[in-house]
């Protein structure tokens, strides 16, 4: 019978229901895979985890050097979070030859080289399915069921508390802060929901699956990140009366001027399958060139979805007869080409005085830089002042980003521009 000895540090949410999952299924692994796995260390600093969970004291442990000596741990699974003592946690148990399975997408996104470069100096396997949209399988899928494709694009609703507070406003016509309290109450969104609110966890996120997707590293600096803090639920029913629903969407693209990647309020066809993804769920939503479209779906965090991603890494390391290492394809230098000129098409709302000439002037300022009109309405006139929403035809980003700037210093315009919401 094959043995895998694992040690958890970190027993919080995963943590917790890694070990819940281990223990509970113990007698299933040893039937249906022939794989006897027992928990051999735990490394907490909270004594009042170990109580809730039961834990006999005998494999409780405040001390790294404890777990990594231990020659019965096979696996040590990282979930602490964040920076530090993390990574130097997973350095320490790679450097004892001990493979490492982690969810801490913030960890890889910014130390994945020098991680993996000590994983591979040590022969020892790193493994981060649950790092990315939680319980979905979306880093296997991208890595051992899609080797027959180039991936064209991967977009996806890949930050659960973001999606909560996007589908409150848009189903209740409710503003962003009155969601946001109401989502903290409900123990979606932390204390500070600046990872989530501001966009840091899906690019994180994204980091990590486009540089799988195009076999390029993507560095976490190279993904463009705008949050939702600044959406407004008038921005949601116009872009509704338009036939869009807002999602906050990463999107990652291979294309002929290099790979995009980016994480900013999206405004998509009410049609599209990401549109129906509501509440906390997640969905990705991937294009290869020969299988087309898929899309997977699921919890993309919670104790015991992300756990089991956790047990499926454990299990899958242990199966594997060399380990795996993204065969990233970077130059020397480790560059690839990254593009942040990106193209599509933008949804602009701004309040100016209402009187005549002033379409001309926002006409005249959108065609000097080149942005083509595809649609203007004036929503609302109130006190001698207009509401217009704009949509453009396919744009660059910086034509844009310009003629919004000078749309901002025109004197009929009431304010600078409202809202600059970009459309797939
Ligand atoms: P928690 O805060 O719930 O758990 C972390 C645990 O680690 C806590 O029990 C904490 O104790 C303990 N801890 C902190 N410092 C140390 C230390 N130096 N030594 C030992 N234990 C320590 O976090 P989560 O379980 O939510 O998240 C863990 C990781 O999983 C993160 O990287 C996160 O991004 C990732 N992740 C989480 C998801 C989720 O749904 N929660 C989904 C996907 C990924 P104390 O309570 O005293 O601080
Ligand atoms: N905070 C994340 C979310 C879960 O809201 O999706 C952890 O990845």
């Amino acid at each position: 019978m094959k043995k895998i000895g694992v040690a958890i540090l970190g027993l919080g949410t995963v943590g917790g229901g890694t070990y819940k999952i281990l223990t509970s299924k113990k007698e299933k692994f040893i039937n249906t895979f022939g794989t006897d796995v027992t928990v051999e260390n735990v490394l907490e600093i909270n004594d009042a985890r170990i109580k809730q969970l039961n834990i006999d004291q005998s494999i409780v442990t405040k001390n790294i050097a404890e777990v990594v000596s231990n020659p019965a741990v096979d696996v040590v699974v990282e979930v602490i979070g964040g920076i530090e003592p993390a990574k130097t946690f997973i350095e320490t148990a790679l450097k004892h030859g001990k493979t490492v399975v982690s969810a801490n997408k913030e960890l890889i996104a910014k130390y994945w080289h020098e991680i993996e470069a000590v994983a591979k100096a040590n022969d020892a396997g790193f493994y981060f399915e649950a790092s990315c949209v939680g319980g979905v399988p979306v880093i296997r899928t991208l890595t051992e069921s899609m080797q027959g494709n180039d991936i064209l694009s991967i977009k996806g609703i890949i930050n659960g508390t973001t999606n909560y507070i996007l589908t409150k406003m848009s189903d209740e016509g409710l503003e962003f802060n009155d969601v946001l309290k109401d989502a903290q109450q409900k123990g979606y969104a932390e204390a500070d929901p600046t990872a989530d609110v501001d966009g840091f966890d899906a690019a994180y996120k994204l980091s990590i699956l486009s540089s799988l997707a195009f076999n390029v590293k993507v560095p976490i600096e190279k993904v463009y990140r705008e949050g939702i803090r600044n959406i407004s639920k008038k921005d949601i029913e116009y872009g509704k009366e338009f036939g869009y629903e807002l999602k906050l969407l990463a999107i990652g693209k291979r294309g002929e001027n290099g790979i995009e990647a980016r994480v900013h309020p999206t405004f998509i066809k009410q049609s599209h399958p990401l549109a129906s993804v509501k509440e906390s769920f997640n969905a990705v939503f991937i294009t290869g060139d020969n299988v087309d479209d898929i899309m997977l779906y699921g919890k993309g965090a919670g104790d015991m979805p992300t756990a089991s991603a956790i047990v499926s890494d454990i299990l899958y390391s242990s199966g594997v007869a060399e380990h795996y290492y993204v065969p990233f394809v970077n130059d020397k230098n480790g560059n690839g080409v990254f593009n942040k000129d990106f193209s599509c098409k933008y949804y602009i709302r701004l309040t100016v005085k209402d009187k005549s000439g002033v379409l001309a002037q926002i006409a005249g300022v959108l065609g000097d830089n080149n942005v083509s009109i595809y649609q203007v309405i004036q929503k609302e006139s109130l006190d001698g002042k207009a509401v217009i929403v704009v949509m453009t035809h396919t744009t660059f980003e910086t034509a844009v980003k310009k003629a919004v700037e000078q749309l901002g210093g025109l004197k009929d315009v009431v304010e600078k521009v409202n809202a600059l919401i970009r459309v797939e």
